[in-house]
């Protein structure tokens, strides 16, 4: 019988948002079970935290650097889960470490920063997943599964729209959370796009297979003293010649977490809503519109393994994250007892967390010089 996991969480404090949804998604499967964690920088923070998790009061570490000494030879994983701008040297001091990596997204704020996380895992060979937390639905996987096998033929045109609705008013930057996420010390260059845009380019490069080779961007700053963007359109080129739209915003009020993808191909159409994840449409080329429902028999094998549910009892966002870590905890346990081949991950890596910087980073220069189009290099 497969052993438990031991992890470790950095980050997730009282009154985030993040650390907790990691922690109930792992607990969905039971695969890992949380030893030991700086949730704060504050210190007390952390203690009340880890009281309220039942931790042992002795592995609440003040800073991640005292819990990697301590620590580090004990768990299978660490989950970084703090603002952007501290994965880096967190992440990389995990690596050095030689302990896995779940580190949210966006991986760093610099393409530079990612490349090097990137180079440093494969040299100290552990494994370095980036929870881009919507690849994980059943429906997503399949949805990768069907284009792959030609569905719906060529990819020709991508829609993919990403508004929210949290920070449309002035003088409101969006409490704990939107505080860092506005503030360019924090944030890095960018933060609707950071925050919305390294979603919708990661769920498109994980579902059509196609890398982007040129962007125009224009990343806007809509709410008077903002400093950094809240409403981002991109015109995208794949290598395959065909086009992209990309439209994430922060300022679109009434809006939740609409994340709404259409992929248009020389066969057919995809439609899928990350609200109403459970259903994904596809239209053939003699214009029939068929649902497939998570549960359906059309669901292809490697995406209905991760179900839990019959078609009709609801799974969302927290099953999709914790879906992500069932393919991480198979990894690292395969391993371990020598039967793991890279075709195993089924997750996203720090190789894509890198591309999400290298568009990122694509956008702001073209934004910067007049939205242009820029190449995107890696
Ligand atoms: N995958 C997704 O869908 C998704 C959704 C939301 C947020 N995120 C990402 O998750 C990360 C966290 O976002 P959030 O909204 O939870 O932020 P948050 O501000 O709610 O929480 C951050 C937590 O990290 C703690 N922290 C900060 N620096 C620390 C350090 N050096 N050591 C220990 N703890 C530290 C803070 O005290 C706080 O508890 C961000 O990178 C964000 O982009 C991903």
């Amino acid at each position: 019988m497969a052993r438990v996991l031991k992890y470790a969480m950095v980050g997730g404090g009282p009154g985030s948002f993040i650390g907790g949804a990691h922690r109930r998604a792992i607990a969905i499967e039971g695969k890992a079970q949380l030893v030991c964690g700086a949730f704060s920088r504050d210190a007390a923070k952390s203690a009340q935290m880890a009281e309220e998790l039942h931790l042992d009061p002795a592995r609440c570490y003040p800073t991640y650097k005292e819990m990697l000494a301590a620590e580090a030879g004990n768990i299978d994983f660490v989950v970084i889960v703090t603002p952007n701008f501290s994965h880096y040297e967190i992440a990389k001091a995990c690596l050095e470490a030689g302990v896995n990596v779940s580190c949210d997204k966006p991986v760093t704020i610099s393409y530079a920063q990612a490349a090097e996380l990137r180079e440093l895992a494969k040299e100290k060979d552990v494994l370095f997943m980036v929870t881009y937390t919507y690849t994980g639905h059943v429906t997503a996987k399949y949805m990768r599964d069907i284009i792959k096998r030609g569905d719906i033929g060529e990819v020709r045109m991508v829609m993919a729209e990403y508004p929210q609705g949290w920070l449309a008013f002035e003088g409101d930057n969006g409490g704990k959370q939107g505080e860092w996420r506005t503030d360019p010390k924090r944030s890095g260059g960018v933060n609707c796009l950071g925050d919305l845009g390294t979603h919708v380019e990661n769920f498109i490069a994980m579902a059509t297979g196609l890398k982007i080779k040129k962007v125009l961007a224009k990343l806007d700053i809509v709410v008077p003293g903002r400093v950094l963007d809240d409403n981002d359109s991109v015109m995208v080129q794949y290598d395959n010649g065909a086009s992209g739209f990309y439209w994430t915003s922060q300022i679109a009020i009434g809006y939740d977490n609409a994340l709404r993808i259409r992929i248009y191909g020389s066969k057919g159409t995809i439609e899928w809503f990350q609200e109403t994840p459970d259903k994904i449409t596809i239209i053939d080329a003699d214009n029939t519109i068929r649902e497939v429902h998570r549960g359906y028999k059309q669901i292809t094998p490697t995406a209905a393994k991760y179900g839990r549910l019959p078609s009709g009892h609801t799974e969302g966002w927290l099953e999709a994250m914790g879906n992500l870590y069932t393919s991480f905890a198979e990894c690292i346990l395969a391993r371990e007892n020598g039967t793991f081949t890279p075709d195993m991950i089924d997750y996203q890596t720090v190789a894509a967390g890198a591309e999400g910087l290298a568009f990122v980073e694509a956008c702001l220069k073209s934004t910067n010089n007049g939205n242009i189009w820029v190449d995107v290099e890696e």
